[in-house]
């Protein structure tokens, strides 16, 4: 039986952060591989942010698309396993013996989103920004951004799962977290099929150039598969925004990761390559957002 377990020790050579981030990339690895795997054991696991669940859940829902039917053990850790209940992740494998816990208004629980994705982008927003006393415009900016990257997930990802989405929002430190996940051809593949980029080869490249302005994998004159225009603005509006420093965004595709914050951008590679794209993100939602975020740890 394939089995995947968690494991709570750094596992070295990537990106590593303390405990969780080294998890991460354990849970990356299995998700962006695309394997078989019917048991998913987090006994071990202390804490997981909203990308890894976002990756377990599209894992678990790539398993049933292949006709495995996904379990799940737990984690010990009482905090952890409540914290995985609320924001949903059990729902995508079977059954579990778990009790009741209550819901928090600011988690937004993990969910499959398809083609349209009418209002989950609106929806997604308020209950993220529950309780976060808001900076101007940033609902609205929220709003935007999770339309555009569920959009390119579900029109350029051709992904088996469609894609998946979760998020946390922290009214203590006004930060809200929220990632995007599909298995599909990734950023490299899909700009390549524009005759302007089809000499790219690197995975670092093909992200920097659809964050530019104008880029996009449709080719000229033609629309994409869902027969809508593009007119590769999304990810460079996102992108400028959090250079701008109202957030921080983090594209995995392929073999690399980048993250663009406050005019930095920072740059790894993974070993082995993610088959899809990952769009992690955060909002400083509250004046003063990102410094409040030192200064208060929120599960
Ligand atoms: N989830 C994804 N899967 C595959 N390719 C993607 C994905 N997201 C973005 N891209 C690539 O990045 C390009 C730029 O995206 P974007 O700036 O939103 O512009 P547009 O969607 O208008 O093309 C897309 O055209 C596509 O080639
Ligand atoms: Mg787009």
């Amino acid at each position: 039986m394939s089995q995947f377990t968690i494991c709570t020790y750094a596992d070295g050579g990537e990106f590593i952060e303390g405990d969780t981030a080294a998890i991460a990339w354990d849970v990356l690895r299995l998700t962006g591989s695309h394997r078989d795997c019917e048991v998913y054991d987090l006994t071990r696991t202390p804490h997981l942010k909203p990308y890894a669940i976002a990756c377990l859940a599209a894992s678990a829902a790539l398993q049933r698309q292949k006709q495995i039917i996904p379990t799940v053990v737990p984690p010990s850790n009482n905090a952890c396993n409540e914290h995985l209940q609320r924001l949903g992740l059990y729902e995508f494998f079977e059954a579990t013996e778990n009790r009741q816990v209550w819901s928090r208004s600011s988690n937004l629980k993990v969910q499959k989103v398809t083609y349209p994705p009418g209002r989950v982008s609106e929806n997604a927003a308020e209950v993220l920004t529950d309780g976060i006393q808001l900076t101007a415009g940033v609902r609205p900016q929220i709003v935007t951004s999770l339309d555009e990257v569920l959009l390119n997930a579900l029109s350029h990802a051709e992904s088996p799962i469609e894609c998946v989405i979760v998020g946390q929002g922290f009214p203590q430190s006004g930060k809200v977290e929220v990632a995007v996940v599909d298995l599909g051809i990734g950023i490299l593949n899909h700009l390549r099929r524009n005759a302007e980029y089809e000499q790219l080869s690197n995975d670092e490249e093909a992200i920097e150039l659809a964050t530019q302005d104008g880029v996009t994998g449709t080719r000229r004159g033609t629309r994409n598969r869902l027969n809508e225009q593009n007119s590769g603005a999304g990810l460079h509006y996102l992108r400028k925004y959090c250079e701008a420093g109202g957030g921080e965004c983090t594209i995995l595709s392929g073999r690399h990761w980048v993250t663009y914050h406050s005019g930095e951008r920072v740059v790894g590679r993974l070993k082995q390559p993610f088959q899809g794209t990952l769009v992690n993100l955060r909002f400083f939602a509250a004046p003063g957002g990102e410094e409040g975020e030192k200064l208060c740890v929120e599960w």
